[in-house]
């Protein structure tokens, strides 16, 4: 195992009713004036909004809204909120919805405190040294964003989709009410499952050695999802399936399941990618990239794939030809996948293979690589796109 630090000091609330208490947590983090960062509208149809602005009221604290988060959401309504902000003498954010409210909420909160470009800290030009405290009241289990120290913003001049990290950002306080998420459509559902195995399978793909502990917490995590995924999509308010699915993706992401050991992050990237050009849920994006990566990059490793399949999808180990059993554990992740309403090929996302140059020049790494478990240059980028963009998968 490698040496690590591990610091993640958010205040968590879960369960039933526990967003009546967001101005009580507000208070014990320092705000005296709020802004109310939020999406589409989900949160004002299900009344949501409504009921957080009656507890600040009732607590009297002041605050601004600012809606309109995009998923995969942008930098011109970042702008906007660092404006309000400074306008309106604003010390605190509460984020009410998803990792785009969350994130946008995240990348206001960092250029409040900085007199350049916020643009700075996603293109890797500057780190923050300050932010405005952050809060969330989670409406989707997918991102993570609730417990994690990241952010990823789209600029809109060029379509860019990028993310930073920085303790400055990790939430101060996450209400986390399974109930709220009862209202989520199939496929968002399922888009927001899909992440939370990535983000375990980016830290269970590793080259570090003797990491027992975190291999279990991986597995527990992945089975979890494949238990409880398909029990919301039958029965969208089966609160106690809702409650293990956000309980999980805020352990898949806030590095729990990640220390001590390497991680990867390569589908991200080639996903993110997809996102950006064709404004896709990211889970979905991921779902069609992240088994193709793995077939990809399975050889480099076999005994590692092979202990996906038998431990997580309890698949018999061919101890004759180990690869067999490492691609059945990929084509059984595949399965899973589908099963829960997800694509798997680029024309079921409604991705195209002639953009494959495009999105290989975006992802951007020019003649470098990139990858903790695999190194990838930008042919490996291609070849992993290309098998993104085959009409049939051999095995299905
Ligand atoms: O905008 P509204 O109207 O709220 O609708 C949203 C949106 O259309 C809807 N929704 C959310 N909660 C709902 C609901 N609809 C009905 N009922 C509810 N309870 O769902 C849609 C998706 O919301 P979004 O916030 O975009 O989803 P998610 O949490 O998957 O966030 C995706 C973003 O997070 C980034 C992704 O790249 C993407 O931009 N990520 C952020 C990470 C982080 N900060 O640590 C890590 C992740 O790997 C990821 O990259
Ligand atoms: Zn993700």
């Amino acid at each position: 195992m490698n040496n690590f630090t591990f610091y993640s000091p958010t205040y968590f609330a879960f369960g039933k009713g526990q967003e009546v208490n967001a101005g009580k947590y507000i208070k014990r983090f320092g705000g005296s004036k709020v802004l109310l960062h939020y999406g589409g509208g989900s949160v004002v149809r299900s009344g949501l909004l409504d009921r957080v602005c009656q507890a600040l009221d009732a607590d009297q604290i002041p605050y601004v809204k600012l809606g309109g988060v995009k998923p995969n959401p942008r930098s011109g309504l970042v702008y906007e909120g660092i404006d309000v902000c400074r306008k309106e003498g604003v010390d605190f954010i509460l984020a009410i919805g998803g990792g785009s409210a969350i994130d946008s909420a995240k990348a206001i909160a960092m250029g409040v405190c900085y007199d350049g470009d916020f643009w700075d800290f996603y293109c890797g030009k500057a780190a923050p040294k300050a932010a405005l405290p952050v809060g969330t009241i989670l409406t989707i289990a997918a991102a993570g964003s609730e417990g994690s120290g990241d952010s990823v913003i789209t600029l809109e001049d060029g379509m860019l989709k990028r993310g930073a990290g920085s303790e400055h950002i990790r939430p101060k306080f996450s209400i986390l009410n399974p109930e709220l998420t009862q209202t989520l459509p199939a496929y968002q559902t399922a888009a927001g499952a899909t992440d939370i195995c990535a983000h375990v399978c980016e830290r269970y793909f590793t080259n570090t050695k003797e990491v027992e502990i975190t291999d279990r917490l991986c597995e527990a995590v992945l089975q979890t999802m494949i238990k409880e995924t398909p029990r919301v999509i039958a029965d969208p308010n089966n609160y106690d399936a809702r409650a293990n699915i956000m309980w999980a993706g805020m352990v898949a992401h806030n590095n729990i399941v990640g220390v001590g050991r390497d991680q990867d992050w390569n589908s991200h990237g080639i996903e993110h990618e997809l996102s950006a050009l064709y404004d896709v849920a990211h889970g979905a994006g991921l779902a069609v990239v992240m088994p193709n990566w793995m077939e990809y990059v399975m050889d480099h490793d076999i005994n590692r794939f092979c202990q996906f399949a038998t431990r997580v999808f309890h698949l018999d180990m061919d101890f004759a030809n180990p690869r067999n059993t490492a691609m059945a554990g990929i084509n059984a992740f595949r399965r899973w996948l589908r099963s829960i309403g997800m694509p798997l090929t680029f024309a079921e996302l409604g991705a195209k293979a002639e953009d494959i140059p495009k999105l290989v020049e975006t992802f951007g790494i020019g003649d470098g690589e990139t990858g903790g478990f695999v190194h990838l240059n930008k042919d490996d980028i291609t070849n992993i796109y290309e098998l993104c963009s085959r009409e049939t998968i051999p095995g299905l």
